[in-house]
């Protein structure tokens, strides 16, 4: 074996290409050259990935038939006085998921959601709401279980709180925001990433969401960006790919699309406004944060067509299924019962999705919070965001609704504080 680095350029479209399929078909020869090039071949690189996430599938399936936890929980008490224990920051870097217990008190979760539906009813939502502005949590009733409201009040408490400033820090901390003599993000400065609430009432009956991944499609094969962030598993040195490396990440391009999100996040997450029992239609994840490793891989095996990812296209979340990562999905997780008031993170690049429920016993109500620290990609984004702010728009990821505009009651500049501030780069 030879450690030759190929330093051949690689085909890459800094906007979406205009013939996909050719695209793919371009793109893959010369990723499949390049790993070629290094002296190994497809097979072995992707079997040194695929060994690495069947020992942690292997791991998780004991775990989950002998009944224990998969996910990990971490008090929010801990993650503020910084004794969160070694072995408690192994198992989050190993599972790449996190519960935070009591990282709001329960009744400030609580009023939050009352509050909410206040705020949605003071201006009438239910009876101007014209059904879901995209298909992707669609397939709802007249009554929406994804609300489109992003300038609550309570959102933006939320958002601007020392407590969300402290968990989304230790967050981001758990990604290595240096190398290179590059700092590729500021892991004490959140971007503020507007997105919306869920309100799913007792007694629901939801499909749930199938298994996907969020951070992006087709680009992250296509950019030069992201080919460099993925660079050890495209060029023989796949042992030293790290999924909590951020290098080249932070700057590049998006392609735009329904599904699209602008921002760099470290973690995705929510936070519960009501209590959840794990039986009730509950995200699951597949808590192994090498898995994209394998998701980036595995479309360069032989017994994919030439002109297919396994299925990931523009405009469409990327999928995760049982046709090309059925190891995988052997260790689908679901989190633990939940209190309004903790909250639930998991890695960017992970695997989710929401389990179908019928008769839903009790409320399933959240806020989605993530941790996006503050980079290039992210500061661009956040002009967008500010003017979606002062109008009270829907931000530019989302379907163009914008119902809040005539609302007054909506959060407002001067109740900004300066982590809310600063969140906005005001500051
Ligand atoms: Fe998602």
């Amino acid at each position: 074996m030879t450690a030759s680095v190929d330093t051949t350029p690689l085909p890459h479209w800094e906007t979406v290409p205009a013939d996909l399929k050719a695209a793919i078909r371009e793109v893959k020869a010369a990723l499949r050259a390049r790993i070629a090039a290094s002296g190994r071949t497809v097979e072995e690189v992707f079997a040194v990935i695929e060994q690495r996430v069947a020992a942690r599938v292997a791991e998780i399936v004991a775990q989950k038939e002998r009944g224990e936890a998969v996910w990990p929980v971490i008090d929010y008490a801990d993650i503020a006085a910084g004794t969160v224990s070694d072995e408690a920051l192994a198992l989050l870097h190993r599972r790449g998921c996190l519960v935070v217990r009591g990282h709001f008190p329960r009744e400030q979760a609580l009023a939050w959601d009352g509050e909410i539906v206040d705020y949605v009813e003071s201006n009438r939502f239910f009876e101007n709401y014209r059904g879901p502005g995209d298909d992707f949590f669609g397939s709802v009733g007249s009554k929406p279980e994804i609300y489109p409201v992003y300038w609550s009040p309570a959102q933006m408490q939320a958002r601007q709180s020392d407590r969300m400033a402290r968990v989304q820090a230790f967050l981001n901390r758990q990604w290595r925001s240096e190398s290179d003599g590059v700092r590729w993000f500021d892991p004490d400065r959140d971007s503020l990433y507007p997105d919306r609430i869920r309100r799913r009432p007792p007694g629901a009956d939801s499909g749930g969401l199938g298994t996907h991944l969020d951070p992006g499609t087709l680009e992250l094969w296509m950019t030069q960006a992201y080919q460099r962030a993925f660079r050890h598993l495209f060029d023989g040195t796949v042992e030293q790919y790290d999924p909590w490396d951020a290098a080249h990440r932070t700057a590049g391009p998006q392609y735009p699309g329904t599904t699209m999100c602008s921002v760099f996040r470290t973690f995705q997450g929510w936070t519960a406004l009501s209590d959840m029992d794990h039986d009730q239609g509950v995200l699951h994840t597949v808590p192994i944060p090498e898995a994209m490793g394998y998701l980036m891989l595995r479309p360069l095996l032989a017994d994919v067509p030439d002109d297919d990812m396994c299925g990931v296209t523009t405009n469409k979340v990327f999928p995760a299924n049982e046709t090309w990562h059925a190891l995988l999905l052997q260790a689908v997780s679901g989190i633990p019962d939940v209190k309004a008031g903790d909250s639930v993170w998991w890695h960017a690049d992970m695997i989710h999705g929401v389990d179908p429920v019928t008769d839903q016993k009790g409320w399933g109500n959240v806020m989605y919070i993530p941790a996006a620290p503050w980079c290039p990609r992210n500061e661009a984004y956040a002009p967008s965001v500010r003017e979606a702010f002062r109008t009270g728009s829907s931000p530019s990821d989302f379907p163009a609704e914008h119902y809040e505009r005539t609302w007054d009651n909506r959060f407002s500049f001067d109740d900004l504080n300066e982590t809310g501030r600063r969140g906005l780069g005001l500051g």
